[in-house]
């Protein structure tokens, strides 16, 4: 039987909600198994809520919730937020389960029967006040290092220097302020320390862990691993240990116990699995592939390991490990306003911009991954939308329009076949970089291949060919689309949702990395008639993103350039008649910085097209619109909704020819789809005269 590979994520806890530094995970683990699954691999994916240990406790009793009802409100909260992000695992469970109770019991007993489990009697932080014993988190004071007072018991955030909470100078319960006093209470140990030897052999095997962490946990071995405490005193919400009088298994015991009990309910839920034990028994024919942040490789790499060593179940088989997210440079901040819940941003945005950004900067490394804002919108917008949206809809509209729907057969030769047999020919190049993990060189082959599709249609120049040679464009769009397709399947693990759309837009089955095996041109069935296109996303705005993340004082982003009062425009213009004047008076590639200025780049962004106006209509109760029907070239012509109604009168517009911006965001007016902008001069309102680009046909590009 083929081997099968079971993934998870890291349990994330039922103490907040998700935010987009958590979706760096979800997101890369789920690009890896939707990889996984188009290349025909049998693998699951697995992930639960975390939900025991003493912050869940307290923060339930603050809420006057018992923990359970706690809990049960972040479980659903975080399946909505997975689903929406278009993560999908196969099971999302609770550590909060009979399953995982089951195990855990299980687990113990057998490090208890192989004299793994020891007895010591340990002195800790405790509060008379509140009768419980404190972790350090809940002890305060002052630093003995650099005296900065409000510190927790383990280290001190200002000088960084890691400590015992009894080396605090006036420690303090963090609860109720009493000073804490030293009681000694019994603890299970789990002997860590005799694993040394296997440890060290599991962290050797190649593809284990990433090298560079693997030489960091030498560290651990060169001291001297220790014991691990696995009990906690009651009050405590966890489950009770068995034979034990108000004691607890520690949160970081059951926590990846989880992953079994994930399975063992998806096998029991779906009957795809007898038992966990497929998948978990030592002897089991499985890949178990662990992806995890920098901050728990101890837990992952040496106690999960050890426990499941010596328990008899299969140890992982690969730990993949990514840094953390930080906001323009910076760590994320709750007070900044970067630290910013998942839900906020799905309320603005498609996820699909930011499993693209993601996807373009992951790498296999542990380096942390920067959401530069302005890097955010430009690598979306340059090449999900402009540059592959683009592509798509040139083929599509084209095809749709004049060429009622239907694609050519494929080439014996020509520019068009090799365009597409080139594309094909990096296919492996991409297969590569994602078994790798390095998405970020998968994403630059990707965008590659659209740009030489780009430019293979800007050479071919079919919305001038189909009005002499119709049968010519048609071939060559079909060579697009067929790029299209391919750039599909290659994009599907990371933007599945604008996968899905392509594939219906061109009336073809989903196409797979399994299916690409071997492919030949024309990838598409050209016999099929292509479905309806429309613009697959649209352009990440900056307000929009400005709504979602509040920038640090001082740093707020420029309001974007469309927004803007154009030269000349009058304040206080109802906002639909003072967008269209603005849009009329000045053109703007989307990225105008504090200073004005923008790059080169930036204004390449912008396509402008000669149009012809062939017919134009005032627009009721607005005395400054007029809709325009223009010819762009492209088969069937565009509405544009136009703020020129002062200056010129609809019937001496029809026959002009026109500058249009071509590339614009659609955008409602008066409640009429306006499909880009008619570019003119002057101060506005009766003074204004529109660009003439003299007597070319309409779709050329204006330059
Ligand atoms: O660090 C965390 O957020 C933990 N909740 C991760 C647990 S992963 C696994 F071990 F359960
Ligand atoms: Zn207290």
């Amino acid at each position: 039987m083929a081997e099968r590979t079971l993934v998870t994520s890291a349990l994330p806890y039922a103490n907040g909600p998700l935010h987009i530094g958590h979706a760096v995970e979800y997101v890369q683990t789920d690009i890896y198994v939707r990889f996984l699954r188009s290349c025909g691999r049998d693998v699951v994916y697995f992930c639960a809520d975390d939900t025991h240990g003493t912050p869940i406790e307290l923060n339930a009793a603050k809420q006057g919730l018992k923990p359970e009802e706690f809990i049960a409100r972040f479980h659903e909260e975080h399946q909505r937020d997975f689903h929406d992000l278009d993560v999908r695992f196969d099971y999302f469970h609770s550590t909060n389960s009979p399953e995982n109770r089951q195990y855990a019991e299980l687990i113990y007993g057998r490090l208890k029967e192989k004299g793994d489990i020891e007895r010591r009697n340990i002195e800790q932080t405790y509060c008379d006040n509140d009768r419980r014993f404190l972790p350090d988190r809940f002890i305060k004071g002052t630093c003995p290092n650099c005296k900065a007072s409000d510190q927790y018991g383990d280290a001190c955030e200002k000088c960084g220097k890691a400590y015992d909470p009894t080396d605090l100078i006036d420690a303090r319960c963090a609860l109720c302020g009493t000073p804490p006093v030293r009681k000694h209470s019994e603890h299970l140990f789990f002997k860590l320390s005799r694993h040394a030897d296997f440890l060290q052999d599991v962290l050797r095997k190649p593809g284990f862990l990433h090298p560079g962490l693997a030489t960091q946990l030498q560290g651990f071995f060169e001291k001297g691993l220790s014991d691990w405490d696995i009990s906690r005193d009651g009050p405590y919400f966890g489950f009770a240990i068995p034979g034990e009088t108000d004691k607890y298994f520690y949160v970081w015991l059951d926590a990846p116990i989880g992953y079994i009990a994930t399975t063992e309910k998806w096998a029991k839920e779906t009957g795809k699995a007898k038992s966990a034990l497929d998948y978990w028994s030592a002897d089991a024919d499985t890949r178990i592939i662990h992806f995890i942040g920098k901050d728990i490789v101890y837990f992952h790499a040496l106690f999960w390991p050890a426990v499941l060593n010596v328990a008899g179940f299969h140890i992982p088989s690969e730990i993949k490990v990514h840094g953390h997210l930080t906001v323009n440079g910076e760590k994320m901040s709750k007070s900044r306003g970067t630290m910013v819940p998942v839900r906020d941003y799905l309320d603005q945005l498609d996820p699909s911009y930011l499993r693209y950004f993601y996807a373009a900067n992951l790498g296999p490394g542990v380096e942390d991954l920067d959401l530069n804002l302005k890097d955010f919108r430009q690598r979306v917008n340059g090449e999900l939308v402009n540059n592959v949206g683009n592509l798509a809809n040139r083929a599509l509209s084209l095809l749709a329009g004049p060429l009622e729907k239907r694609l050519a057969p494929g080439r014996a030769e020509g520019p068009g076949r090799e365009l597409v047999e080139a594309a094909l020919a990096r296919v492996p190049e991409v297969r590569e970089a994602f078994d790798k993990l390095e998405y970020r060189s998968a994403i630059r082959v990707i965008t590659e291949i659209a740009s030489a599709a780009n430019a293979f249609l800007q050479t071919a120049a079919p919305w001038a060919q189909v009005k002499k040679d119709a049968e010519v464009a048609r071939a060559d769009l079909s060579d697009a689309a067929d790029v299209a397709y391919l750039l599909g399947a290659l994009l599907a693990p990371v933007t599945p949702r604008v996968s899905e759309k392509l594939f219906a837009q061109l009336g073809a089955e989903p196409l797979t990395f399994q299916s690409l095996e071997g492919a030949k041109y024309p990838l598409l069935d050209r016999s099929r008639p292509i479905g309806t296109p429309e613009p697959l996303l649209p352009r990440l705005e900056e307000e929009r993103v400005n709504v979602i993340i509040k920038l640090p004082e001082g740093a707020a982003a420029p309001q974007a350039a469309e927004a803007r009062p154009a030269k000349g425009a009058k304040a206080e213009k109802k906002p639909a008649e003072a967008l269209a004047a603005t849009q009329a008076a000045a053109p703007s590639a989307g990225a105008a910085e504090s200073s004005g200025e923008i790059e080169y780049d930036d204004f390449a962004k912008v396509v402008l097209k000669a149009g012809k106006v062939l017919a134009a209509e005032k627009v009721q109760k607005a005395d400054k619109l007029l809709k325009l029907t223009v010819d762009v070239g492209e088969g069937s012509p565009r509405t544009i909704v136009s703020g020129i109604a002062e200056a010129f009168a609809p019937e001496a517009l029809t026959g002009r020819n026109v500058v249009v911006v071509a590339n614009l965001k659609p955008r409602k007016l008066k409640g009429i789809e306006s499909r880009g902008m008619l570019l003119t001069a002057g101060p506005g309102g009766k003074e204004l005269s529109l660009l003439d680009p003299g007597d070319v046909a309409p779709g050329s590009e204006v330059k």
